[in-house]
């Protein structure tokens, strides 16, 4: 139960939810004491955001649930009596409008600075989005559209948004998954900024599949299974270990399954390259090997892939298999045989409108369609294919793509284009939202891609995960390459560093 003798900054109780017949969460509570993180963990499809989502007042929850904030009775479903609670959020899907520039972004949650005669004051506007930006560490430009920013930017957005209450206003802060495009000196910025808002006394709910972070930050940690609560326990009654078998019932297999690579020809290369972040890149990825490319915000990492696909103005040469691949031609990049896993799985990686079986047949779309008209039969038999491959959890292919979990949505994602069996595949951010044990299986199938002569290149914020997928990592700053590291080389602690600029 809770430690701490004041009332709880949050109380929520008895909390189900059933989308069309199936229920996804079953009568789970949980309390936040004032000043206390909370981490909220489990499986992708455990039922994390869909909770979160409730206490927003973005769905209903099944009849009997409640919530008191600071022992006040509020209502469930109201998201303005939330709101004047004192609740924030930085949802999963961040919920800004894309279309809309920083600064409106910022003001949605807040109101526009207004002068004389009840004028937006923009110059006053404007200034205090980059303040706002500024001090949670980031340079973004506040004209920008927010559909125009990368994802780490855009979380920063969501988190100045969030953080924009007055000292005093702020009950409970929620964050769903924060982290999942931040590097982890990002991170130490982001727990900082989390820890001055808990010593002030706000409760935090923390969501996410970094458990590292959760044994860092967290007091307490609540584990879903099912949309079960099966276990709230403090971070110091348990271990990594324990919390991975609460959450899957069993061991992840992470050991790597490819051996060292056995050098085959140049499949990808790139001479000269230079794009917006990107000042110089020269880099070779052969057949069967993986290169990883990491390094910070700015650093160039997040571009690269999308340079290189041409989805994204270069300059420099790629060449694909020893074809040249000009500039801005996604399609003949396809042709040759390349694919990219695109970071945003929002605005690049799902079509919404589109369910999930349509969503894992578009990049063979083609290929189906043999007979002039797409049999439905093999359309079925490929998507539930990938489906199982995969591992996607999905209450059927016909679902809505939006209908599924994050990390559900970020496996149809990496399934459709691993399906075009291509000889050269870009993943950018792979595995960003993803559970450890599908993070796990998602880092088999990569091994195996490799093993069958592809050449692959990871751009990832997850140096960890770089580690042990890579067979070589190029370290990005300021646009061009500081270190490379090969084979045993390859560590965690050092790809951090460096990415730093600190010398270890
Ligand atoms: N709008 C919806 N309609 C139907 N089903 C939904 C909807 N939203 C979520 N679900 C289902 O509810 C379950 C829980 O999803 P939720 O998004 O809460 O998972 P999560 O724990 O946040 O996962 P992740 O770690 O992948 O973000 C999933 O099976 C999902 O498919
Ligand atoms: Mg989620």
């Amino acid at each position: 139960m809770n430690p701490d003798q004041r009332a709880p900054r949050l109380d929520l109780r008895a909390v189900s939810k059933t989308f069309g017949g199936t229920r996804v969460l079953h009568d789970v509570s949980l309390d936040i004491a004032p000043g206390e993180v909370h981490a909220l963990v489990g499986q992708n499809g455990s039922g994390k955001s869909t909770l979160i989502k409730i206490l927003a007042g973005f769905h209903e929850a099944d009849p009997g649930a409640s919530a008191l904030v600071d022992g006040r009775p509020r209502s469930l479903g109201d998201p303005d009596d939330i709101h004047d609670a004192g609740v924030r959020f930085v949802h999963q899907d961040l919920g800004l409008v894309p279309a809309l520039s920083v600064v409106d972004n910022l003001a949605l949650g807040h109101g526009y600075a207004r002068g004389m005669g009840g004028r937006i004051n923009w110059r006053r506007q404007t200034a205090a989005a980059e303040a706002a930006l500024r001090a949670i560490g980031y340079e973004v430009d506040v004209r920008a559209l927010v559909e125009d920013l990368q994802p780490v930017e855009r979380t920063a957005v969501a988190i100045a948004r969030a953080l924009q209450s007055a000292q005093g206003e702020m009950s409970v802060l929620v964050l769903d998954e924060p982290t999942a495009t931040m590097p982890k000196a990002e991170v130490q910025r982001l727990f900082e900024i989390i820890n001055t808002v808990r010593q002030q006394g706000v409760g935090i709910l923390y969501v996410s599949h970094h458990l590292e972070e959760v044994f860092e930050l967290a007091d307490r940690v609540t584990v879903l299974v099912d949309g079960h609560r099966v276990a709230t326990k403090r971070c110091s009654e348990l271990d990594q270990r324990g919390l991975v078998d609460l959450m899957t019932g069993g061991v992840v297999d992470e050991a790597r399954q490819r051996s060292t690579t056995v050098p085959g020809e140049p499949l990808l290369a790139l001479r000269g390259v230079r794009g917006a972040e990107i000042v110089e890149l020269d880099l070779q990825v052969l057949a069967g090997e993986v290169v990883g490319v990491a390094g910070i915000t700015g650093s160039g990492r997040e571009e690269l892939c999308s340079l290189i696909f041409g989805a994204k103005p270069r300059e420099g040469r790629v060449t694909v298999r020893g074809r040249e691949l000009p500039a801005l031609r996604p399609h003949t990049a396809c042709a040759l045989g390349m694919a990219l896993v695109p970071a945003n799985r929002l605005r690049d990686g799902i079509v919404s409108g589109l369910n999930v079986r349509e969503n894992a047949n578009l990049t063979t779309v083609r290929r189906l369609a043999r007979h002039v008209r797409i049999r439905p039969r093999d359309d079925r038999r490929q998507a539930a294919s990938i489906s199982t491959k995969m591992s996607v959890k999905a209450p059927s292919l016909e679902s809505p793509i939006e209908s599924l979990s994050g990390g559900n949505q970020q496996k149809v994602v990496l399934g459709k284009w691993l399906q075009t069996d291509p000889h050269v595949l870009l993943l950018d951010e792979p595995t960003q939202g993803v559970d450890i044990k599908a993070k796990a299986e998602i880092h088999h199938l990569i091994d195996d891609v490799a093993s069958k002569g592809v050449a692959v290149l990871v751009c990832s914020s997850d140096e960890a995960e770089l580690e042990r997928l890579c067979d070589r990592v190029l370290v990005l700053r300021h646009g061009r390459v500081v270190s490379e590291f090969n084979g045993a080389e390859v560590q965690t602690r050092r790809l951090v560093h460096t990415s730093l600029g600190l010398t270890s």
